[in-house]
């Protein structure tokens, strides 16, 4: 195919927001557990920290860190996790029928993200506590001192306040499988009292209301709006979550699950501002897309690799370690262009999970830590995305999907800071290659500075512990800039960062 895109610096969506490269560490399988935190790991640190991981994760570019979950929060008390490590107790993670040690809890991650230079962003009990606990959690977290709370934090060995500012109110409080889980009424008012009892506290927080669990819901649309209809006034963001997956061989409407995420954005949108509408209210609620990913969640079932299937209670079990191929890879970098076409309403997003569990980094017991594929979209976007987010105009054919009707074959997104640009692409076409033109003239780019592409004969490759560096980005040689025009070759299933200057 051949398609052209024009570019014009004007067609402004918002600023690039940095907390759209956010990531999820949720207490579930191997990802806290012998991945970021494995004591006597060659790499760790005087912590117990493995510093290979914290070395990926800083490449990736993860700028907000959601914890501690997740299914796994609505079973948490916060208390067990802080304090001298040999008092923690053990306890059932019902969520995941796993056991806690809780040797990692709250003051551990937050020492773990200054090595990453990350924000923490953190989720409160929703599902089988409520407001006071909730409020603990906040004087012992953020209170400089001189309160029971935050002394005992000092007590513990951390004299500065760690400061969070956004914090979810629970978790996908709309899921059956939820523990505790909750009509829409139910949850809204509890959500709305929890939050206005945090802001009396500190008005300056940044709370994180739950919406749905996936577009796929049966109460999407109602919930929110419900939801918000209690909380609107206390409540900065709602939360979205969607997981992608290929269904029966079906890789051409798998390849377009980006247009199901512009969906549900647009309809959370819409929503959202109905009811702000019908409050009279000058606030525009912002969106949270704290869970997205690709996540073959139907084939987990299938092997009953759920929580309540397994017999033993074990620590640190692998639990959804998906590995991932180059199609995958390109789905989420085609989910990250469109989290960033969203940059207005988008403001805050999570890439769910960060190690192991459905995760960019894998890691072995004792061995190495590598990159799965979806790792290069993922770093590469967070380091060239800069400045503002440009709405492109673009001329492509379409083919037809059965998950999603017409799909145009190719999708972008640019953006364009003082003298820098850099233009995301994907060709969703699965035998050919596409020549693409980009108009660039307005963004007034003379040079290529970096082009590469991710792509391979076999869409299912993967790196695996055998192979680590069986997929990595390649230079894209075909890029050439002349006359403010960017032509470029996009090979069947692949994803594209170019950057200009
Ligand atoms: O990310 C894995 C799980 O997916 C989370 O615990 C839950 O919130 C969602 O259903």
């Amino acid at each position: 195919p051949r398609a052209h895109i024009e570019l014009d610096k004007s067609a402004v969506i918002a600023p690039v927001q940095r907390r759209t490269f956010g990531a999820f560490v949720e207490h579930l399988g191997r990802c806290v557990y012998t991945g970021l935190y494995e004591p006597g790991h060659p790499s760790a640190n005087s912590g117990g920290f493995r510093m290979d991981v914290v070395e990926l994760v800083r490449e990736l570019g993860a700028a907000t860190i959601r914890y501690p979950g997740g299914n796994f929060v609505s079973g948490f008390r916060w208390e067990d996790s802080v304090g001298p490590r040999e008092a923690r107790p053990v306890r059932r993670d019902l969520a995941w029928h796993s056991l806690e040690s809780n040797q990692v809890g709250l003051d551990e991650f937050a020492r773990w993200l200054r090595l990453t230079g990350s924000e923490l962003m953190l989720a409160v009990n929703l599902g089988t506590r409520g407001i006071l606990p909730a409020l603990d959690l906040l004087e012992y977290a953020n209170h400089p001192s001189g309160t029971a709370l935050s002394d005992l934090r000092i007590a513990n060995g951390t004299p500065q306040p760690h400061n969070v500012r956004m914090w979810c109110l629970g978790n996908e409080m709309d899921g059956p499988w939820q523990e505790g889980f909750m009509t829409a009424d139910d949850y809204g008012k509890l959500a709305a009292r929890t939050a206005a009892a945090m802001k009396m506290a500190d008005k300056d927080l940044e709370l994180v209301v739950c919406g749905s669990s996936g577009s796929g819901m049966p109460t999407f649309g109602d919930w929110e709006r419900t939801v918000l209809e209690h909380s609107y006034e206390h409540v900065d963001y709602v939360s979205c979550h969607a997981y992608y997956q290929e269904f029966d061989g079906d890789l051409g409407s798998f390849l377009a699950s980006a247009l199901d995420m512009d969906y549900f954005i647009d309809t959370v949108v819409v929503t959202a501002d109905h009811v702000g509408h019908k409050k009279r209210s000058k606030k525009k609620m912002q969106l949270s897309f704290d869970e997205w990913n690709v996540w073959y969640l139907k084939e987990h079932q299938e092997r009953q690799e759920t929580a309540e299937a397994s017999a033993e209670w074990c620590y640190a079990p692998r639990l959804l370690e998906d590995v991932y191929s180059v199609a995958d890879a390109v789905v989420v970098g085609n989910l990250l262009m469109t989290l960033l076409k969203h940059s207005d309403r988008v403001t805050s997003a999570s890439l769910a999970q960060l190690v192991n569990v459905i995760a960019p980094i894998m890691t072995e017991p004792g061995g190495p830590a590598w990159r799965q594929t979806t790792f290069f979209p993922f770093s590469i976007t967070s380091r060239l995305a800069s400045g503002e987010v440009i709405r492109p105009v673009i001329e492509a054919p379409a083919y037809h999907t059965a998950r999603h009707g017409e799909a145009p074959v190719i999708d972008a997104v640019a953006t364009a800071d003082d003298g820098r640009a850099a233009v995301f692409l994907v060709n969703r076409d699965l035998r050919e290659t596409a020549q693409v033109t980009i108009d660039v003239r307005s963004l007034g780019s003379t040079r290529i500075t970096e082009a590469v592409t991710l792509a391979d004969a076999d869409v299912y490759a993967k790196n695996t512990l055998a192979e680590p560096d069986r997929v990595t980005p390649a230079t894209n040689a075909s890029a050439a800039l002349a006359n403010g025009v960017l032509t470029i070759e996009l090979p069947p299933v692949s994803w594209t960062a170019a950057a200009l200057s």
